[in-house]
């Protein structure tokens, strides 16, 4: 008697299902500007209601005490010193050289192939040595599954965010978009979960034997370990932390380096130009010493910063704030900022939508007013690793386009702002990095060099590694 009724309805579930998959495919990969020009402030969407304190309620957490608590116990393990330690600069350099290594097995094969995972697998091995004290090899042992599972992990989060259809919980399941992005985070979770068990094996072991480290100087890993011991922090939360670690850590810095390698094969004068300041300045190798005198490297650096990285964050304003204008923000307002509109608002920037390095020569940085120019964030919520993320991309990309030469038949925009993305956490191309690469003669010939680099005089704004530098602490 019940079986038609049931078969109706199930025959109806498979029809609004198949319906909003066809919906979900056509939006896909739509013109995210678009999306970000179209959402000047919060709009009301009937029955779902706002959008954004729905989508702040999925996806970001407003700055709770917990999490200035947890921020001021991580922020002393990005310290140049701990980061830059002896021993975690020689892992650095072992990862870039296994890294150059993949390079030369794809410049001799001589096919295209996609950059991003290959950088990726050399970040997470970098950030794996340095800040879990665990090597785990990745580009070595070819497990990049682990780059593309959490590539793939955060995608979900973006599309998710982009496409309401996608926010009901019962919706996301049944997409299986939920499974899949649990998936994917789980040889991660696990990678970590085991690492600091290890630890805290080690942990106990050591205090037994009365050698407990008392230093200042203490790495992610130590901090998390030592709050788990005391109490303070549960092991759930210490993965929770370590894999947005790893994802904010990792994604950002390699999405900016792609670019930048496919950018320099489509702009030949400005790879030139990068390519000739770097021998001008380290001659045959690289130093980390070498990375402040990088000026010209510095610009296209933070010209990619301003195209590609976070779109535009969210939070609750705790006080109210009174803008220059006289105009109150009151407490309790939900505050988007529209990272990407700042990043190309012609107010600001002479050529907004192009890739124009020249946007941070010292002359236009100086006459730029501050806080437009935000890819880090500022302020308690600015980036814990900016400082880390500015010298190692500077230094490894240096070390690499000393070596390699990177070439595409890719067709780039010729307007950033308008161009299509896949959104992770920065923006990446929809057909990815596809590149070729060449080995460079190493000895370079002087005289194919131009009489003079344009800014070889001056010296970046990023300080000379000894010191520490000052670090945000909340
Ligand atoms: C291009 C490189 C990078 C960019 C543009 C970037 C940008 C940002 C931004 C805007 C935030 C603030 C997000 C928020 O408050 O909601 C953030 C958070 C964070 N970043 Fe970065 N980041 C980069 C590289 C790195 C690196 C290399 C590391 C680690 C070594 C790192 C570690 C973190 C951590 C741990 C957080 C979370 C802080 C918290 O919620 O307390 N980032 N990043």
């Amino acid at each position: 008697m019940w079986v038609p009724y049931v078969t109706v309805f199930l025959f109806v579930c498979l029809i609004v299902i198949w319906i909003m998959f066809i919906t979900y495919s056509k939006r896909k990969n739509q013109k995210i500007y678009d999306f970000m020009a179209s959402t000047p402030g919060p709009i009301a969407v009937p029955v779902f209601g706002n959008i954004f304190v729905l989508s702040k309620h999925l996806f970001f957490e407003s700055k709770s005490d917990a999490w200035r608590k947890m921020r001021r116990m991580i922020t002393p393990a990005f310290r140049n010193s701990v980061l830059w330690s002896p021993t975690h600069t020689k892992n650095f350099d072992y990862h870039t050289e296994v890294f150059l290594n993949t390079l030369k097995d794809h410049a001799k094969n001589g096919e295209k192939f996609d950059l991003l995972t290959t950088v990726h697998s050399c970040n997470l091995d970098m950030l794996c040595d340095n800040l879990l004290g665990h090597r785990v090899d990745i580009q070595k042992k070819n497990l990049s599954f682990y780059s593309k599972n959490m590539m793939r992990s955060s995608e979900i989060i973006f599309e998710r965010f982009f496409r309401f259809l996608l926010w009901p919980k019962c919706v996301f399941s049944l997409s299986g978009m939920k499974y899949v992005m649990k998936n994917a985070t789980k040889p991660m979770r696990s990678l970590i979960s085991k690492i600091i068990d290890e630890k805290l094996e080690q942990k106990i072991k050591s205090e037994d034997t009365a050698i407990t480290n008392a230093d200042t100087l203490k790495s992610f890993i130590e901090i998390l370990v030592d709050n788990i011991s005391s109490g303070e922090l549960s092991k759930q939360q210490a993965i929770v932390e370590s894999i947005d670690l790893f994802k904010a850590g990792t994604i950002t810095n390699s999405m900016v380096a792609s670019w930048i390698f496919i950018i320099l094969a489509k702009r030949p004068d400005i790879h030139q130009k990068v390519y000739e300041e770097i021998v001008e300045v380290c001659g045959q190798e690289v130093t980390l010493n070498d990375v402040s005198k990088l000026v010209y490297l510095d610009m296209v650096i933070k010209e990619a910063l301003r195209h590609f990285t976070i779109l535009s964050l969210l939070d609750t304003s705790k006080r109210s704030i009174t803008l220059e204008d006289n105009t109150t923000l009151p407490a309790g307002l939900n505050i988007v900022l529209f990272i990407f509109d700042l990043h190309h608002n012609p107010e600001y920037w002479q050529k907004p939508s192009e890739f124009y390095p020249e946007h941070f020569s010292p002359v236009n940085e100086l006459n730029r007013p501050d806080g437009v120019f935000l890819p880090f964030l500022a302020g308690p919520r600015i980036c814990p690793g900016k400082k880390y993320s500015e010298t190692s991309m500077k230094y490894w990309i240096a070390k690499t386009l000393l070596r390699y030469e990177f070439l595409t038949d890719e067709k780039l925009p010729d307007d950033f702002t308008t161009a299509d993305y896949i959104c992770t956490f920065a923006l990446c191309p929809i057909s990815g990095f596809q590149v070729k690469v060449q080995e460079r003669m190493l000895k370079m010939q002087t005289t194919s060099l131009p009489p003079q680099i344009a800014y070889k005089n001056q010296t970046s704004n990023i300080p000379p590694l000894t010191s520490d530098g000052e670090q945000s602490h909340p």
